[in-house]
């Protein structure tokens, strides 16, 4: 199938299904200038995934795991130099630095395109390029928009097949003249003739450029994660979300493309309820979105529409109705388990990529937290040998699984509904020791506004930088914001207005949360996990108009007695711990806020200071 380089130029090989002449023409540019041995355009089917994943075992790139044990299952260990998304490599290329605004790196366009120029002339020689198109979210879903990634990475093309719609059928929904996001990827690891590879090729120099104006992703370097499978951070959040704030000026509506999970909440009557909820990285997205209720909560459903992303478009009803832009799940494997996740450890039990785990000796995979023991022996994430008394290591702890979210045994049945589901309400947490209470409601859309936009989190060892320090993450969308943070923020603001003004009523309720909060020994005092379910089962009723709770200075909260204890031995006084607002913590909190507002003086809503001067005013009784 693969045609050999003739005279330099790789043969197109455009089969014949493919309609769009725009979409050939820039395969053929980018193939000019990348100068890759052979094109292959992929089509998503179960043949081709078994065949290129044969493929990378025969190169060293994955193993085979234990077909009796791990079922179709592969483990790829990637380069120690490439094993996490690269924020201070990641741009945001607007035509003036104002739009990308201060949270971003930013170069003019044109410079950032006579710097990628000649890294990418040339970069995938010796190489196949894959063409690989997908939609995220459901196929020809009105939420949904579409995108091609070409990428010189056989473990890339693999990922988004289970990360997104993958495959021919996505050239049925483009047509002659749909619109997608051109998305262009390389390991940028070349192959002179004869030139042997390397397991896992990647680039010292990196580069994660996005061009809002033309909506273009260029990635240049890495094949890790979030580097590599375009469709995820680079366009699903980044590009999406200046695709949603460019659509409010074209019908002063516009979308939102948020870092948050969707889940389904079902009372024992029936009454259910979705929610869409915004953690930083490392926070327990997806131990959130697959949460199993505590045994006395009989008839309490939690489902899973969606682990990270969240697309969300107003309807004609004046209600927000949002999809899953993702097909699967790139979640972090370190610390899951069947007490913390069995949900997701059921998910894991076949056709799933592991990468950066370590192999058992029966060929099966293992990372720290999966069992209390660890196994006598392991081959590490770096390919070496491993006992406990390594002092290591064994997976590295940003190590991931890819599953496809079908795998997944409470998946929604509403998952892959085109029309989306509609949100009750968005929650918003960070990891915070102190400070911050167990949950909070706002009073009202721009108060919970208020809340997003200054939310924090501790640092932790997953992270980059000092342990326990905190990063404000204003939406969780810190390293994914694809335009200026106080832009954003207003977005916000006039969606909120624009939507209460259809129908006041349906405007979702917005919660901060936090589930870290210490003692003074530091342990966790908030069970968190499953019990997390107490403070779902509070917002439902809330929403519901049937659960109390007290106004303080920031919102309402629930009272030990609006909660569902049975089942757990929390005492009124641990509630206290992790609900009690120390005014002098949360004088220095506000101190905080006005660095990050004078950080974003450009744009910034006068509603957010006049939401803070509010709170000063409250804390100053
Ligand atoms: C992720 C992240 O991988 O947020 O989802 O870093
Ligand atoms: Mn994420």
């Amino acid at each position: 199938m693969n045609q050999p380089v003739m005279g330099g130029v790789a043969a197109l090989n455009v089969p014949t299904y493919i309609k769009q002449q725009k979409l050939v023409n820039w395969v053929a540019e980018v193939a000019a200038l990348t100068k890759p041995a052979r094109i292959y355009w992929c089509d998503g089917s179960q043949e081709e995934y078994d065949r290129l994943c044969a493929e990378m075992v025969a190169s060293g790139t994955m193993k085979k795991l234990n077909q009796a044990l791990r079922p179709n299952s592969y483990l790829a260990c990637s380069d120690p130099s490439d094993v996490a998304r690269v924020e201070d490599r990641t741009f945001i290329c607007s035509a003036t630095k104002d739009e990308a605004g201060p949270t971003n790196n930013w170069m003019a366009p044109g410079e950032m395109r006579a710097t990628l120029n000649p890294l990418f002339d040339g970069c995938m020689a010796g190489r196949t390029m894959y063409v690989v198109p997908f939609s995220m979210g459901p196929l020809g879903s009105p939420i949904a928009h579409i995108g091609v990634e070409l990428s010189d990475s056989p473990y890339v093309a693999v990922n988004m097949r289970i990360m997104t719609r993958m495959g021919k059928a996505v050239y049925d929904v483009l047509g002659t003249d749909g619109e997608f996001v051109p998305c262009v990827h390389s390991v940028g690891a070349p192959l002179a003739a004869g030139q042997q590879d390397v397991a896992w090729p990647c680039n010292a120099t990196k580069y994660i450029v996005h061009f809002p104006e033309t909506r273009e992703i260029w990635s240049y370097g890495s094949g890790y994660g979030g580097n590599a499978l375009l469709g995820k951070k680079c366009f699903a959040l980044r590009i999406a979300s200046n695709m949603g704030h460019q659509q409010a000026q074209a019908d002063g509506m516009g979308w939102l493309a948020e870092h948050m999970l969707i889940l389904g909440v079902e009372s024992p009557e029936g009454k259910k309820h979705y929610v869409a909820a915004a953690f930083p990285s490392a926070c327990g997205k997806t131990n959130f979105a697959m949460l199993i209720p505590p045994a006395t909560f009989k008839g309490w459903k939690i489902t899973t529409i969606g682990d990270d992303i969240a697309w969300i478009k107003p309807g004609a009803d004046g209600r927000l109705y949002a999809i899953n832009p993702e097909a699967g799940y790139f979640g972090v494997a370190p610390g899951t388990n069947t007490r913390t996740n069995s949900n997701c450890m059921a998910s894991l039990g076949e056709n799933t990529i592991f990468t950066n785990v370590a192999l058992t000796d029966d060929g099966d995979i293992w990372w720290e937290g999966l069992t209390k023991e660890a196994p006598a022996h392991l081959i590490d994430w770096q390919g070496k040998d491993w006992t406990p008394a390594s002092g290591t290591k064994a997976a590295h702890p940003n190590a991931r699984f890819t599953v496809a979210a079908t795998q997944n045994p409470v998946i929604d049945p509403a998952w892959d509904d085109p029309a989306g589901v509609p949100i009750s309400a968005f929650i918003f947490g960070g990891r915070r020791s102190t400070t911050v209470p167990l949950v909070t409601e706002a009073r009202n859309w721009v108060e919970g506004v208020y809340m997003a936009a200054t939310m924090g989190s501790e640092t932790t060892a997953a992270a980059a930088g000092q342990m326990g320090v905190v990063r404000r993450d204003p939406f969780a969308m810190l390293p994914f914001m694809g335009y200026n943070m106080s832009d954003y923020f207003q977005h916000w603001l006039n969606m909120g207005e624009k939507l209460g003004q259809i129908n006041a009523a349906t405007l979702p309720k917005i919660y901060c949360v936090n589930w870290f909060r210490t003692d003074e020994q530091g342990h966790f005092v908030w069970p968190g996990f499953g019990d997390n379910m107490r403070v779902l089962k509070w917002m439902l009723e809330r929403i519901e108009g049937t659960a109390g709770g007290i106004e303080n200075i920031f919102g309402t909260t629930p009272r030990f007695g609006d909660l569902k204890w049975d089942g757990i031995p929390f005492s009124p006084e641990e509630f206290e711990t992790i609900t009690s607002i120390d005014k002098d913590a949360w004088r220095e909190e506000l101190k905080l806020h006005d660095e990050l507002f004078a950080k974003l003086a450009y744009h910034l809503p006068t509603e957010l200071t006049a939401v803070k001067a509010e709170l000063e005013k409250r804390l100053a009784r």
